[in-house]
């Protein structure tokens, strides 16, 4: 049994249709393409991951609840709930091992209603504008904080 906790990767709403999205913000990497490049970096780092994708607010809630119980680390893309999701962060600010928020895109150098982050306060740090490497820097910054 590896010494570090499990790392619970949460994605938030369309994710999981990334591939049909546009591809000039988002790349050309499908969910599962995405899924498999986090637990790769995450085993090259030496750390464990549960990567979970859902369209659904209340699956996230409950993902988190069971994330603050077992006292997990979450790296988290909320996805569009970022931008006004209260319970989602809510359910966030009771995690009880660090949470890290991370974009595909730079949400700032969009457009105005993705510059607001309702999760970014209860979050330990944000990451986002790398395409898939948020996730590998935000794998990197766990393993630091865990
Ligand atoms: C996103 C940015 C959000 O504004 C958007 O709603 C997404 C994806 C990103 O990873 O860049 O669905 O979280």
């Amino acid at each position: 049994m590896s010494q570090t906790p499990k790392i619970l990767v949460l994605n938030g709403p369309n994710l999981g249709r990334l591939d049909l999205r546009d591809s000039a913000i988002y790349g050309t990497m499908n969910f599962a393409q995405l899924s498999e490049f986090i637990k790769k970096e995450a085993a090259a780092l030496g750390l464990e991951v549960d990567v979970q994708q859902s369209d659904s607010e209340v699956e996230l809630i409950n993902w988190l609840h069971e994330a603050a119980d077992a006292k997990s680390p979450v790296i988290f893309n909320p996805a569009a709930f970022t931008h006004y999701s209260y319970a989602i962060r809510d359910a966030a600010a009771m995690l009880k091992a660090p949470l890290i928020e991370v974009h595909l895109s730079n949400p700032l150098a969009r457009e105005e209603f993705r510059h607001t982050s309702v999760i970014s306060g209860v979050a330990h740090g944000t990451i986002g504008g790398f395409g898939p490497d948020s996730y590998r820097l935000a794998l990197i910054a766990m393993k630091e904080l865990i």
